[in-house]
């Protein structure tokens, strides 16, 4: 039998509609999903925070509240990427340790955690606090491919990763690069080395993940990530439904309702007519790129390399990023292309190719990532980039946040006036103006409905 963990209301709409998706749709399908028989429901972290607060109006924490209410027999399950939680920067330990805290005592049921560089010390606290809280931890190891990122070398991070107290494991490929023969033989190793659960997350960017997904299934994973139709392909997961019906049956049978997902269909139809109706969901995101294959690229990072290059007004110098990117992945020690290194190489690559001077400029993320502020690249850097961008300065070989002090305490006092909960705290410790300006208009508007509410008494 195969699990699986249903997708759509987190990464599914992270990948083809920038995360727009409303608490109130996304309760609509959990409510439906709930009947449906998967592992889990993945519907929080990632960017669903932050486009909550910035974009919707909304507050991340009662989205949390509001699908646990609907979701009685399933576990929820959300992603985050440990010591940056959903931020862009290493947060203090207390941090990390409130918001797995928060998050189970809200509705949790299994973190995801994962680190860009499979710097395993960076998901140690991630892990310590979600077991400490009664969570189920999973981690998830970045797939990438380089000439370090071999069968040996993920077998020992997940070694690691058990020795951490990891309930689970699973194959994060964020770019859908992973190819089915890669898969069989990465997929049998850990299933045969590693005795933990393990479950594999890809996505349809390049138009290999499901073939990639039944020789994962064939060579012994536990559960794989679905996403459900029409919400599905493109540039987030192979579709829930097919994956149902094609496994129907056999000896890897879901165990799936479909009655649940015939029900759930026309309201993902409904709300995917909305995005594209209203332009979010574009057929860019639909259709199958080769260039993820040939450069490595995942399709996030490929659009916003579009961007940057038509806004200097230079998309005749496409080619020449492309062919830079592998050059600077190699200077930088190999990083996994998934935030936040994915902008530090695409960036780079791009102003490498347009000054005429590889490194001449750089941007502040690469100087940090050079001194070590983001942990232990997965091979070594190029010594001569490295002292062209930082010359000699010192270079950090520690876990990045021993060198933080607590942090959480001081942004409760300093907020005392706007946040009215530790949630509020945490949401301020992520995103510090966004919540700040979404927490003002969230008690605002709070107190004026009570003005009126009294007065109308
Ligand atoms: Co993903």
């Amino acid at each position: 039998m195969v699990r699986i963990v249903e997708t759509s209301v987190r990464d599914g709409q992270q990948s083809l509609f920038a995360t727009r998706m409303t608490t109130e749709e996304a309760v609509e399908l959990c409510r439906l999903y709930d009947e449906a028989g998967f592992h889990a429901i993945e519907m929080w972290g990632g960017a669903t925070f932050d486009a909550c607060l910035r974009f919707l109006n909304e507050d991340p924490w009662e989205r949390l509240r509001e699908i646990k209410k609907v979701c009685k027999k399933t576990k929820l399950q959300m992603l985050f990427r440990g010591q940056n939680i959903l931020g862009y920067r290493h947060y203090s330990d207390d941090v990390v340790d409130m918001f797995c805290k928060k998050s189970i005592e809200n509705g949790i049921d299994i973190i995801r955690v994962f680190d860009a560089l499979n710097d395993m010390r960076n998901l140690k606290q991630a892990v310590e606090s979600t077991k400490k809280y009664g969570g189920e931890c999973q981690i998830a190891l970045s797939y990438t491919t380089s000439p370090v990122h071999t069968i040996d070398y993920y077998l020992s991070l997940a070694e690691e990763a058990k020795e951490m107290g990891a309930d689970s494991l699973c194959i994060k490929d964020m770019a859908g690069v992973l190819l089915a023969k890669d898969a069989i033989q990465l997929v049998s190793t850990l299933k045969k080395r590693i005795d933990l659960p393990l479950e594999l997350h890809s996505h349809c960017t390049a138009g290999v993940s499901e073939m990639t997904y039944e020789a994962a299934i064939k060579a012994g994973v536990d559960i794989v990530d679905t996403s459900l139709s029409p919400l599905s392909n493109g540039t987030a997961q192979p579709s829930t439904q097919a994956l149902v019906m094609s496994l129907r049956g056999t000896e890897y049978d879901t165990g799936i309702d479909i009655h649940v997902l015939h029900r759930a269909e026309p309201v993902m139809t409904r709300i995917v007519n909305k995005y594209t109706e209203n332009g979010l969901l574009g057929p860019k995101s639909l259709q199958t790129n080769p260039n993820i294959l040939n450069y490595q690229v995942p399709g996030g990072m490929l659009s916003n390399m579009i961007k940057q290059l038509s806004d200097q007004g230079a998309m005749d110098r496409y080619e020449d990023v492309l062919v830079e990117i592998p050059k600077v992945r190699k200077d930088l020690g190999y990083p996994p292309l998934v935030t936040p290194m994915s902008q530090m190489v695409g960036t780079q690559a791009v102003l490498n190719a347009l000054n005429g001077e590889r490194y001449k400029m750089c941007t502040r993320e690469v100087r940090d990532y050079l001194h070590g502020k983001y942990g232990k690249a997965p091979s070594v850097i190029d010594e001569e980039v490295r002292k062209k961008i930082i010359g000699d300065d010192e270079v950090i070989t520690c876990r990045p946040a021993d060198l933080l002090k607590p942090e959480f305490e001081g942004l409760k006092k300093k907020y005392q006036d706007i946040a009215k909960s530790d949630e509020d705290v945490l949401s301020l410790a992520l995103f510090e103006q966004v919540a700040a300006d979404f927490l003002k208009r969230k008690y605002q508007q709070e107190e004026t409905e009570t003005d009126s509410f009294e007065m109308y008494i």
